[in-house]
């Protein structure tokens, strides 16, 4: 398929950068959620210190909760993480070299009373997973746009176990690659954010800074 002429994979980074703040870390401003990936594989050693900076993530009691499923490209690991994804992230996941399954143990080991804050504590080792990829030059995208119990089904994920994001990672790849003019299109469409005014109140509903 043929399409425009667009943006290259550096163009669209420094479009998707959020404007420089003194202080921020850097991985902060360059994170992105790309659908374009190249074909390098992520090697385990670079995979490790993806982990190794969700491992770093605060969790409530210190319990760390979460369990990620790691699905390489050519395993069937990988293969059944896919599987489960729905078709508008199929078309660009399969580029991915990895998929990775997030789950958080909704139960505490020591008493078995529930875990309220399991899957809040996996949202925090995810972020910390996609900003450490940021930080080795890596590109991350979660999707809540799969099946959970298809998932849970063909990987044998425990029913103790609530099912988080997938999240896609590698190396970022040309826009151009994505060949359909709708996902290049959102490829290399600006990030937007609310302003802090709406998200940080001094009292309910006034902005606090
Ligand atoms: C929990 C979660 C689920 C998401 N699900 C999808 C998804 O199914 N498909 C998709 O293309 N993007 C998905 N995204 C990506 C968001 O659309 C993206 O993070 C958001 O637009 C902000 O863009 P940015 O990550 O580039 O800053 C998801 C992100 C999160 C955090």
């Amino acid at each position: 398929m043929t399409v425009s002429a667009t943006l290259s994979a550096s163009e669209v980074n420094q479009l998707k950068k959020a404007p420089a703040v003194e202080g921020v870390l850097p991985a902060i401003l360059e994170r992105w959620s790309p659908r374009s990936f190249d074909g390098r594989e992520v090697s385990a050693e670079t995979l490790r210190k993806v982990f190794e900076a969700a491992r770093w993530a605060a969790s409530s009691g210190n319990v760390q909760p979460w369990r990620f499923v790691l699905g390489m490209r050519g395993t069937e690991t990988y293969d059944k993480i896919f599987a489960s994804l729905a078709e508008g992230n199929r078309k660009w996941a399969h580029r991915a070299p990895v998929l990775i399954l997030g789950t958080a143990q909704t139960k505490f080991a020591k008493d078995g009373a529930e875990n309220r804050f399991a899957l809040y504590d996996l949202g925090a080792a995810s972020s910390y997973l996609t900003l450490g990829a940021a930080a080795l030059g890596l590109a991350a995208h979660q999707m809540a746009g799969f099946d959970q119990e298809a998932a849970r089904k063909a990987l044998g994920i425990p029913a103790e176990y609530a099912i988080g994001s997938v999240i896609a990672l590698g190396y970022q790849g040309e826009p151009a690659a994505l060949g359909d003019e709708e996902l290049i299109q959102r490829e290399t469409a600006a990030r937007t954010r609310k302003p802090l005014s709406e998200m940080v109140f001094k009292a309910w509903g006034e902005a606090g800074l």
